[in-house]
C-alpha cells in the first residue's frame, strides 16, 4: 500500500476502526480534517462549539480543551472531544460514533399529482422530413421548420449546439426525427420516433433532505421517488449557520453549490435507474426550496439574508438551461426555479399555496396552512387575499436546540405514550433510541402535562414520595428533567432525559408559531371562529399526533375548523408545476399577490408569543 509522505510540518491522522489515514498541518481543527477525509459526520452548529453534537474519542497530539468542550463535555469522557474545537498538535488516532454520522431520514411522499391537468410545456412531434435531392437542397433545418409549421409550431429559436448536431442525427434514421418542444425554442431533435418518452423530475431541495419524483411528462403518472439528505448539513444544520459558513471564503458559496448540484444528480442517477428511463429524455426539472437553499442553488450569494434588513438578491422564478447548473438530465433541458416571495418565505411556501389551492378567488373558506418544516412558515387565505408570514420555530423541531435532540432519522424516538405508569416508545427504524425528533418531542410534552409532571409554565416539578414517575424524575443542576428511556433501553449507553431547557425550547417554538397565526388572523380581520380548515404541510405536519398537538396548544384551537395534514405539499406544487404550463403561471400569480407579514415588526408579537408560550389548548 501506497504510505503517504509526511512533510514538515504535517503530521498523521488515523481514523478507527477503519485505519483510514490522512495527512493535516498541525494548528488545523480536527473538524476540518475529518471533512477532508469525507466521513460524513455531522457538525449541527456549523462547528460553532454551541451544540456540544461533534463527539469524537481522541488519542494523541491534541490541544487543550477550549471554554466551550468544558461546559459540553464531563471530565469522567476521557478522550472524548468535540471535533470542531480542538486543534492538532501531532499523530492522532480517531474514531467518529456511527451515532455522529448522518443517516436517511425519514421521508414522506406522496402520490402523484391529482388534482392537475396534465398539460406540460415540453412535447415531442414526430417528422418524416422529406429527404433532400437536387430538386430539394433546402437546408436541414429549415426542411425540420417547413415540416413543424405544417404541425401549427412555428417561431421557435434553435441554440447553436442543437444546430451542430442536427446533420447527423436527422441522417441516423433515415431522416424520421422527433422534435423536442419547449415554450419558445426546441430543446431536442432524436432519431426515430421517440414519443412516449418524455420525462421531468419534481425537486424539493429542503435545507435537511432533498426529495425527487419522476414523471412521465404526458400522462403525468409518477414514476419513482428518491429523497437524499442534503449534504450541506454537514456545514451546518439551518441555513443561518451555512451562510456564516461562506462569508469568511471566497470558495464558500461555490462549495455550497456544488454539494446541492451533486445531491440533485445522485437522485437523477437514482430515479432513472428506478424508472429504466435514460437521462437525456428528462426535459424538464421544477425545484422549490427556501429562499437561502435556492439562492444557494442558483450561485447566487444570500448573505444579506442573514443581515437586517433581510433583503433577498432575487425573489422572482428563474428558467435556466440544464446545462448551465451542470443538472446531469438532457443538457437542453429546462429548470423552472420557483419564485419566492421574501427572505424567509420562499418557493416552497408557493408550492403550497399552490398545492392547496387556498389563492383561489372562488373559495369561499378561510383557510389557514401552517408548514412546520426547519422554518414554520403560515398562510391565511380568504376568498383569493393571502397573507404569510415565517416564525422561526423550527430548531426545536429538528432537533437543533435540544439536548439530546436530532432529526427524524433512524433512532430518533417519534412517538412517546404514558399508559399505568409504563412509557412506550417508538423508535424510528426499530431498535434502541438515539435521541427525540420533532414529533417525540411533541408528543413527551402532552404526556407530562397529562400526568402533571409539567405544568402549563412549563415547570418540571420535583420527585414526590409516593410518585410513579419518582425515579424517572432526577436532579440536573438547578432543575429536573425527565428521563425517557433508560440507559440499558439507549443506544449510546445513556438514558435519553427531557432537560427543563428543552421544554423551554418547545415552548418558545409553540408561542412563535401562536404569535405568527393570531397576527395574521388580526391582519386579514378574521376571528378564529370564522376559520373552516386548518391544513398541516410539511412531513412535519404528517408525523406529528394531532392530539398531543392539540393538548399543548401548539395549534390554537379553531372551533369550528376541520384540521387536516396535506404531506408533503411544497414537492406537489413543484409536481404540479412539472405537469401543467397552468401550474406555472399560478405560481408566478401567487407569489405577485401574496402579502408578507414580518412579525417582528408587529408591537404584538413579543406579548402574542408569551402567550403562546403556555402548555394548554388554547
Ligand atoms: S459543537 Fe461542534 S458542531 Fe456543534
Amino acid at each position: 500500500m501506497k504510505k503517504n509522505k509526511k512533510r514538515k510540518n504535517q503530521v498523521r491522522i488515523t481514523f478507527y476502526p477503519e485505519g483510514k489515514t490522512i495527512l493535516a498541518s498541525m494548528g488545523t481543527t480536527l473538524r476540518e480534517v475529518i471533512q477532508k477525509a469525507q466521513t460524513g459526520m455531522n457538525f449541527p452548529c456549523g462547528g460553532r462549539g454551541l451544540c456540544g453534537k461533534c463527539k469524537v474519542k481522541t488519542e494523541g497530539g491534541l490541544s487543550l480543551q477550549t471554554p466551550s468542550e468544558q461546559k459540553h463535555l464531563s471530565s469522567s469522557e476521557g478522550g472524548i472531544r468535540l471535533a470542531c474545537q480542538v486543534r492538532i498538535e501531532g499523530d492522532v488516532r480517531v474514531e467518529i460514533s456511527p451515532l455522529s454520522l448522518t443517516s436517511f431520514p425519514k421521508i414522506l411522499t406522496q402520490g402523484a399529482a391529482s388534482k392537475v391537468k396534465v398539460k406540460p410545456d415540453i412535447r415531442k412531434v414526430y417528422l418524416a422530413l422529406p429527404s433532400p435531392d437536387l430538386e430539394n437542397q433546402i437546408d436541414d433545418l429549415s426542411r425540420i421548420k417547413r415540416e413543424l409549421k405544417k404541425e401549427g409550431v412555428d417561431g421557435l429559436s434553435v441554440d447553436l449546439s442543437l444546430i451542430r448536431e442536427l446533420a447527423r442525427v436527422i441522417r441516423e434514421d433515415n431522416f424520421r426525427i422527433t422534435v423536442v418542444l419547449g415554450r419558445k425554442k426546441i430543446l431536442g431533435i432524436e432519431k426515430g420516433d421517440t414519443r412516449g418518452k418524455n420525462f421531468g423530475i419534481a425537486f424539493d431541495i429542503g435545507t435537511t433532505t432533498v426529495v425527487g419524483v419522476l414523471l412521465d411528462l404526458d400522462t403525468g403518472e409518477e414514476i419513482a421517488t428518491h429523497a437524499i439528505l442534503n449534504p450541506q448539513v454537514a456545514i451546518g444544520d439551518d441555513v443561518v449557520t451555512r451562510i456564516r459558513f461562506i462569508q469568511p471564503r471566497r470558495e464558500g458559496l461555490r462549495v455550497l453549490q456544488s454539494e446541492i448540484i451533486k445531491a440533485i444528480n445522485k437522485i437523477v442517477i437514482e430515479l432513472t435507474k428506478k424508472g429504466k428511463v435514460k437521462k437525456e429524455n428528462v426535459y424538464k426539472a421544477t425545484f422549490v426550496g427556501n429562499t437561502v437553499m435556492q439562492h444557494f442553488l442558483l450561485g447566487i450569494n444570500p448573505v444579506n439574508l442573514a443581515l437586517y434588513p433581510y433583503v433577498p438578491v432575487i425573489t422572482d422564478s428563474v428558467k435556466v438551461s440544464a446545462s448551465s447548473l451542470g443538472v446531469r438530465i438532457n443538457p437542453h433541458g429546462e429548470l423552472y426555479i420557483f419564485p419566492n416571495i421574501a427572505a424567509f418565505i420562499g418557493g416552497d411556501t408557493v408550492g403550497v399555496i399552490l398545492a392547496t389551492s387556498i389563492f383561489e378567488k372562488r373559495d369561499k373558506k378561510i383557510r389557514l396552512a401552517v408548514d412546520i418544516g426547519t422554518n414554520g412558515e403560515i398562510v391565511l387565505s380568504k376568498k383569493g387575499r393571502l397573507v404569510c408570514a415565517s416564525t422561526a420555530a423550527g430548531p426545536a423541531f429538528e432537533g437543533a436546540r435540544i439536548s439530546q435532540g436530532m432529526r427524524a432519522e433512524r433512532g430518533a424516538i417519534e412517538k412517546v405514550e404514558f399508559k399505568n405508569g409504563e412509557i412506550k416508545i417508538g423508535v424510528i427504524g426499530g431498535g434502541k433510541a438515539r435521541g427525540i425528533c420533532g414529533s417525540g418531542l411533541i408528543d413527551i410534552s402532552s404526556e407530562l402535562l397529562k400526568e402533571s409532571i409539567i405544568d402549563s409554565s412549563g415547570y418540571i416539578r420535583p420527585a414526590k414520595d409516593k410518585d410513579i414517575w419518582k425515579e424517572r424524575i432526577i436532579k440536573q443542576g438547578k432543575s429536573n428533567c425527565f428521563v425517557l428511556s433508560k440507559k440499558e433501553e439507549s443506544e449510546r449507553g445513556i438514558p435519553v432525559i427531557i432537560t427543563q431547557q428543552d421544554i423551554r425550547e418547545l415552548q418558545l417554538a409553540k408561542g412563535a408559531i401562536y404569535a405568527g397565526i393570531d397576527i395574521l388572523l388580526e391582519k386579514m380581520g378574521v376571528i378564529r371562529d370564522e376559520v373552516d380548515e386548518v391544513l398541516l404541510a410539511g412531513a412535519f405536519g404528517s408525523y406529528i399526533n394531532p392530539d398531543s398537538a392539540c393538548s399543548i396548544g401548539l395549534i390554537p384551537s379553531f372551533p369550528r375548523a376541520e384540521i387536516r395534514s396535506v404531506g408533503n405539499a411544497a414537492s406537489l406544487g413543484a409536481i404540479m408545476a412539472l405537469v401543467s404550463s397552468e401550474a406555472v403561471k399560478k405560481a408566478e400569480r401567487i407569489s405577485t399577490v401574496v402579502e408578507y407579514v414580518e412579525l417582528a415588526a408587529s408591537p404584538h408579537f413579543q406579548d402574542k408569543l408569551v402567550e403562546g408560550m403556555e402548555l394548554e389548548e388554547n
